[in-house]
């Protein structure tokens, strides 16, 4: 396991500019494009210090997006955690000092649940199952977790904060329920059919009529069985990215011209990469859909991070204040009527899409290995996101929509003049073409590319299997979005 922590030194991240194919899991897909002039420190304090025109305050009613639930922005998180987690983590350091080449391919594969599979990482399974589910706190409340109180998932990062955790919790009960019910022959494999009860002898010696095959078989009845349910979640989790993820935050038109026209400008070409403009602009679009405040269940509404972080986070998880990440209570766990519309329910909204940030992102935890100088800027998620758009030699945001056949915003629309950072002008365009609902042109066409694009270059993703595939587990109406998932996953009570 690794100790990256969201959006710290990604492996890989320094791309060079130009238009050779990429060698390692970050390229450009837009290449032939100049980076935006260097505008240095100055304008990203003046947009992304606390006060600044980008401090959105403390989040209120009137901030709220038109259309997403609060859900939404954490299974955001999950997907963006999906593909920027490298398992191939600190070995390939040592091997790759400049970090380029020897990278696990990004592909919405999960691999941040499943690890390397129960073979290669079996800490995160359950004997008692044959490793065939993956692990939870005894009480069910909480991911699995060390003596110490490490969580024990793949990717340490999905413990940052209790949404998240309780996320990943869901994710790993759907697996762990998929496969109670592939056993039981409640549902079928991806492919339409039912699989074997378990043995009744799981004596691993063969039988004494084994035949040869049979006996050079390395593959278990529960191998099997883990294959045949991973394969049902990833597929599931691969159609809500698509049919329901998609939809809301680029539009069901951005989803349908790429099924229509293919991919016009993401190439992974066999090659699957993030592009840096994904990776450091566009889909940092949720980072303002984040409130500062959740209500987590009936009885709990608490704040993002605490007020001071000089406080530290209670010894007992009882005494939480906050939505830090750590071990959780059961009065803590969240109850997912409040995060997506399950059965009716009215959740709480996502903060929209704009060039706001709730002040908390102004001022995350203290950095404590960066010079004096510059660690109360670094602190800002704002000036975190701008300065690494220009490290990375991001084309502006007006060259990009140009290059798309769009007519760019103007510079009274964008508030600011000259070429603007392209995450802040994917922000503009949202909120200004969309109410802040959803993204506009350039951030939807780079958003929904960048994922499609992935999941057609996975040899083994329903789009590359069986593209005409449909759930397995949907409704009777051919539904499955989330509540569908955390219905079946046994993780919203009836
Ligand atoms: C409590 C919530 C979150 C916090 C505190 C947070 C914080 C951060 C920080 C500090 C960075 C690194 C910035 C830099 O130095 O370049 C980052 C990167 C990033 N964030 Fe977030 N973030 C949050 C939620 C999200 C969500 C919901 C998304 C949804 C898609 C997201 C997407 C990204 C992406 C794509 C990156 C760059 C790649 C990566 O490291 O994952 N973040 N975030």
């Amino acid at each position: 396991m690794t100790t990256t922590k969201h959006g710290f030194e990604i492996r890989g991240l320094d791309v060079p500019r130009g238009a050779a194919p990429p060698t390692g899991r970050f390229g450009r897909m837009f290449p032939t494009l100049p980076a935006r002039p260097a505008t240095g420190l100055p304008l990203a304090e003046r947009l992304g210090l606390p006060g600044g025109l980008m401090d959105g305050g403390d989040t209120t009613t009137q901030q709220d997006s038109p259309t997403l639930d609060a859900g939404f922005t954490f299974l955001g998180q999950f997907i963006d955690h999906n593909i920027t987690f490298d398992a191939t983590g600190n070995l390939g350091r040592q091997v790759d000092p400049e970090a380029t080449t020897n990278f696990r391919p990004p592909m919405l594969d999960l691999d941040h649940l499943y690890g390397s599979g129960p073979f290669a990482s079996p800490l995160l399974y359950d004997t008692r199952w044959h490793n065939t589910k993956l692990l939870v706190s005894p009480d069910g409340v909480d991911l699995a977790r060390t003596a110490g109180g490490v969580a024990l998932i793949s990717d340490p990062r999905n413990d940052e904060n209790l949404l998240l955790n309780q996320v990943h919790l869901a994710f790993i009960k759907f697996h762990n329920r998929v496969v109670d019910a592939l056993m039981s022959g409640e549902i079928t494999d991806v492919f339409g059919n039912r699989f074997p009860p378990p043995p009744a002898d799981s004596n691993p010696n063969p039988p004494a009529n084994a035949s040869i095959a049979d006996l050079l078989s390395v593959r278990t009845y529960w191998d099997d069985l883990f294959a045949a349910a991973q394969q049902v979640v990833r597929w599931h989790y691969q159609w809500i990215t698509v049919h329901e993820y998609l939809p809301l935050v680029c539009g069901q038109d951005s989803v349908d011209s790429i099924d229509r026209d293919g991919l016009q400008f993401f190439d992974p070409a066999g090659n699957p990469f993030i592009p840096v403009e994904f990776a450091v602009a566009a889909f940092r679009f949720m980072h303002p859909t984040i409130r500062s405040d959740y209500t987590i269940n009936d009885k709990h509404t608490l704040p993002l991070f605490p007020l001071n972080f000089d406080d530290p986070a209670p010894e007992d998880p009882h005494d939480r204040a906050d939505l830090r990440g750590g071990a959780v209570a059961p009065e803590f766990a969240l109850d997912f009527r409040h995060f997506f519309t399950i059965d009716g329910s009215r959740p709480q909204r996502a903060k929209r899409i704009e060039a706001k940030l709730n002040v908390r992102l102004l001022d995350l935890p203290p950095i404590t290995d960066v010079p004096a100088e510059i660690g109360r800027q670094l602190r800002s998620l704002v000036v975190r996101n701008l300065l690494r758009s220009e490290v990375q030699q991001l084309p502006s945001g007006q060259d990009i929509s140009r290059k798309i056949g769009q007519a760019p915003l103007t510079e009274a629309e964008l508030g600011i003049s000259g070429p603007a950072y392209l995450w802040y002008y994917i922000l503009k365009e949202a909120e200004l073409r969309h109410r802040g609902g959803r993204l506009g042109s350039v951030g939807a066409l780079i958003v929904s590319e960048v994922l499609i694009g992935l999941l057609d270059a996975d040899p083994i993703s329903y789009r590359s299997t069986y593209p005409i595939w449909t759930p397995t587990l949907a409704d009777g109406e051919g539904r499955f979005g989330m509540a569908e998932l955390l219905r079946f996953a046994g993780v919203v009570a009836d």
